[in-house]
Order: structure tokens, then sequence, then C-alpha cells
């Protein structure tokens, strides 16, 4: 059986853990800092296994030496935001909390592939790969499939349509200023921009990109972690199923789309390699100028974060 474990056993780390285990795709390895947490849900998770028939093995620590021998290691531990925050806010608290998460991990799982969750999403993806000094197909940030996701359910509701005809793209930075790109979207192959009146899309458009704010907001606290941690699952599944499934992720940069040094969301090819290809779409005048300033917004916090620590 193959290996994931997944660092930070809060609300998205054990819900991935679930999503996870009912694909019954290896065994499962929860770590937290909390004492006992990690130990406790790994064991009502492993009790309902004979309930719902997968033979997974499901275990809890607080110690890094469990996670010896993943073939994924998901990060997700560290502080969600609160009302009023933006991701952004989160990178000092978060910053050590993911950096120690990644060289421990590694000591244990040299060959692991990182899919990381804790947000700042695409500045923690680039502290992990610098941190660990990886191939850049071997850490890749959970983004776009979230953000897409929100877009499809908004789309279905207002279209009528199943979930299933909807294919929509936010690329871009995982951040107010992300990129849903309305001509590549589409409703059974019809470009949304043509399939709904232009005001609906862009209402839906706005509320994509708030929609991790507008969850926090009615949350109170905590962010959202069912549609994370589906997200994550789904990208772990095409690793270990070398499925090369193309799916928007936030991969390291090196000039595609004109973009260097950071990790930015584009549509990405998963299979065993990890991120095993960037697809690069031509993008109009608009597009380029959107590209363009949510690529700044992530510089700035990847430059924020030089200033914390030495990368
Ligand atoms: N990229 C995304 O789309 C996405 C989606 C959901 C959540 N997130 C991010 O994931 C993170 C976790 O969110 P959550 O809702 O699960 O929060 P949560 O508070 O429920 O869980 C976080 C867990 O991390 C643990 N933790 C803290 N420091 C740790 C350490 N040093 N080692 C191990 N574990 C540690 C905490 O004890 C806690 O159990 C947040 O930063 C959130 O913003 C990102």
């Amino acid at each position: 059986m193959q290996k994931i474990s997944i660092i930070g056993a809060g609300m998205t780390g054990a819900t991935t853990a679930l999503w996870l285990a009912e694909r019954e795709l290896a065994d499962l390895v929860l770590v937290d800092v909390v004492e006992g947490m990690p130990q406790g849900k790994g064991l009502d998770m492993l009790e309902t296994m004979p309930i719902i028939g997968r033979d997974v093995e499901i275990v809890g620590s607080n110690d890094y030496a469990a996670t010896g021998d993943s073939d994924i290691i998901i990060i997700t531990a560290g502080l969600p935001r609160k009302p009023g925050m933006s991701r952004d806010d989160l990178l000092s608290a978060n910053a050590d909390v993911v950096g120690k998460a990644a060289t421990e991990t590694l000591k244990y799982s040299p060959d692991a592939i990182y899919v990381v969750l804790t947000n700042p999403l695409d500045t923690m993806a680039y502290l992990t790969l610098k941190l660990n000094k990886l191939p850049r197909e071997r850490v890749i940030g959970q983004a776009g499939v979230l953000d897409s996701a929100r877009m499809r359910a908004f789309v279905a509701h207002e279209a009528g349509v199943s979930v299933e005809n909807i294919q929509c793209y936010v690329l871009g930075g995982h951040g107010d200023e992300m990129v849903p790109l309305t001509r590549h979207s589409n409703v059974a192959g019809i470009a949304l921009r043509d399939y709904l009146p232009a005001d609906k899309l862009e209402a839906i458009v706005n509320r994509t990109r708030k929609g991790g704010g507008e969850i926090v907001n009615l949350l109170k606290s905590g962010s959202a972690y069912y549609a994370p941690s589906a997200a994550v699952a789904q990208m772990s599944e095409a690793i270990l199923k070398d499925k090369h499934l193309i799916l928007p992720c936030s991969a390291y940069m090196q000039g595609e789309y004109g973009l260097n040094d950071i990790f930015f969301g584009v549509p990405v090819m998963l299979g065993r390699g990890g991120m095993e290809k960037i697809i690069e779409y031509e993008l109009d005048a608009d597009e380029k100028v959107a590209f363009a300033k949510s690529a700044a917004a992530v510089k700035e916090t990847h430059e924020a974060l030089k200033k914390l620590v030495k990368i």
C-alpha cells in the first residue's frame, strides 16, 4: 500500500484523511502538534473503515518519524484566516510551521511529493521548495482545483446544468487577484462568455474571487475545509494513480507565461512524477493584464517571506 502523511490534523487535514480513506488510495498518517488529537482522530477514522469497507491503515502521531517512507506529504498545518484577514496576513505565523513541517518530513521521506495547502498558499509552496531544495516537479500547491470548483458550483446553479458539464479554470495566485478565465471555461463545450449574460458572469467571477472570504465570514472562526480537502484528495489520486490529469494547481514557474521564480496557479499535468508538465494557454490582452497583476501580488508575498526566512 502506498502512504500519505498529512501534517496538520485540523479541519482541512482530518477531512482530507477521510476523503483519501474513502478512495482506499494509501495508508494514512496524521501529524499535529496537539497531543492526543491526531491519535484520537486517526483511531476514530480507523474504526470507520469496517463500516465503509475500506482496508486502510490510519494512525495519528506527534512525531514526524511516523511519516517515514511516505509517497506524498500534504502540508496543511498552521493558522487559518479569521474574518477580515487576508491570506497574506498569515505569512509570519505560518512560515515557521510550514518550514518545520517541510524539513522534518523530508528527513524521513526523501522521495516524497509535497502537496501544500497552508496559506498564503503560493508562498508556502515556494518556502517548501526552497527549504527542501527539491526539483519543482515535487512541490505542488493546492488552490486552483478549489477556486475552479467554487466557480463551477456557481455556474451550475445559475445555468441549471449539472456540475459535471461545467469546466472552469481559475488561475493565478490564490488571493483576491486570482484569474477566473471566462473564455476557457465552458458549459458542455460552449464558452461561458457565450452561455451566460455578461452581468451574471461578472457576478460569478466576483463571487469566485471572494469565495474563501465568504465562507470565513459565515463560519466566524476557521475557514473552508470540505472543498479544499476534496481538492487535495483529487490531486493525490491523480499522482498516485499516475493519471496525467490536468488540473489547475500552483506550480513553480521557470519562464512559463513569462514568469520566473514564483509559484503561480496554472494548468498542470499530475502523475506519478508529481507536476509533470505545465500547460500554457494563449492569453488575450485582458488576460495578460490580469495575470501580471496577480503575479505581482504573489511576488510581493514571496519577497516578504525572504525578509523573514533565509532561503
Ligand atoms: N490552499 C487552500 O485552498 C486552503 C484551503 C483550506 C485551508 N487552507 C489553509 O490550511 C491551513 C489549515 O487550515 P485548517 O482549516 O485545517 O485549520 P485548523 O486550525 O483547523 O488546523 C490547523 C492545524 O495545524 C496544527 N498545527 C499548528 N502548528 C503545527 C505544527 N508546527 N506542526 C503540526 N501541526 C501544527 C494545529 O494544531 C491545527 O490542528 C490554514 O493555513 C488555511 O488557511 C488552505
